[in-house]
């Protein structure tokens, strides 16, 4: 038997009932891709369910706010996908003749769709011959035919499109492109897969040559920067709160947050109402300030360690633009900021 006839039987007998293999609406599958990026599925499932359910075509989505697409995505992680989706969304609404492109050609035209997610969409949906290409392709493929490439290199992309290129089933693309992913996210996983309990335990060459554990070779290392976050949450007289847009391009682009200090080192109380007197958030008199914690959290990012603080500050009269606790939960804020709120008000 083939590569890819053994991959799909294994796939049928073995993948996971899951929404978005149960459809052809490129929609659909192009939601369920951008939301599984990066995310496995069970943290992804929810989100795409919601997703569905509040914008059943492109076009709610591209009618939606911005604020209403961060706000569903709230707690994903790697916002600009959702900053992206919403984006893409709109030039398809509102550019495309109102038809949803399924081809892989007039994918890829579109801003926002990389080769990955054409490919997806174009064999889900349509059948056709593209393979798909990701993470977990690099590594199945990586360990089979033990390639030694460095899959963090320019041009590993292209190599293993070349491979997947060769072994595709060109009468079930669709199938194939799922079952080499389910493959790697449930048999080939990237530690200590179960190769004793493997359909390809006797033609694996990573298995055959004991570097299993050393493929696929990534060299780039992500380099993983620390930053201090201290949120001033402003309290007025009449518990209202004050909260800003991160406008600043990298993390959490457009999604709310507390007025934020950030510094070069944890800092005391002393520091912090140093720093503060430099600053001019509110005109408001300060009455009190105490840290809602005794330690800082820490919320770890792909490539940032955040140690994040948050100080309670009253203040006299009322804030200008203060906003009430209730109504400041409607907002998307990165998700260590909501939990906060939610477990302090
Ligand atoms: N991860 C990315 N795409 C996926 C898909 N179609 N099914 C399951 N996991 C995925």
């Amino acid at each position: 038997m083939t590569f890819s006839n053994r991959l799909i039987q294994w796939y049928l007998e073995n993948k996971r009932d899951l929404p978005w293999r149960n459809t052809t609406n490129p929609y659909q599958i192009w939601l369920s891709e951008i939301i599984l990026q990066q995310t496995r599925v069970a943290q992804g499932l929810p989100y795409y369910l919601r997703f569905v359910e509040n914008f059943p075509t492109v076009f709610d989505l591209a009618n939606a706010s911005e604020e209403q697409v961060l706000k569903l995505w709230q707690g994903l992680g790697y916002y600009s996908r959702g900053r992206n989706l919403h984006k893409t969304a709109q030039i398809i609404a509102f550019e495309c003749n109102e038809m949803f492109p399924k081809t892989y050609t007039e994918l890829l035209k579109l801003k926002g769709i990389g080769t990955y997610t054409a490919a997806a969409i174009a064999s889900f949906s349509q059948k056709e011959v593209v393979p798909v290409v990701d993470g977990n392709v690099f590594r199945v493929l990586a360990r089979y035919f033990d390639v030694e490439t460095d899959i963090s290199s320019a041009t590993a992309k292209k190599e293993f499109t070349a491979l997947a290129n060769e072994l595709i089933d060109k009468k079930q693309p669709d199938l194939f492109n799922q079952a080499l992913m389910e493959f790697g996210a449930l048999q080939c996983v990237p530690k200590n897969p179960i190769c004793s309990m493997c359909i390809f335990n006797e033609s694996c060459a990573a298995l055959q040559k004991k570097k299993v554990d050393l493929l696929p070779i990534k060299l780039k290392k992500t380099k993983v920067t620390e930053r201090y976050f201290n949120y001033l949450v402003f309290e007025d007289e009449s518990g209202n709160l004050l909260i800003q847009q991160r406008t600043s391009k990298g993390i959490w682009h457009n999604l709310y947050e507390f007025p934020l200090i950030e510094s070069e080192k944890e800092l005391d109380e002393e520091e912090l109402i140093e720093k503060i007197s430099t600053t001019s958030f509110l005109t408001n008199k300060l009455v009190s300030i105490k840290p809602f914690d005794e330690k800082s959290v820490l919320h770890i990012l792909s490539h940032q360690r955040l140690k994040i603080r948050f100080w309670g500050l009253n203040v006299d009269g009322k804030i200008e633009k203060g906003i009430s606790k209730e109504a400041v939960k409607k907002f998307p804020f990165p998700i260590v900021i909501f939990n906060f709120i939610e477990k302090n008000f």
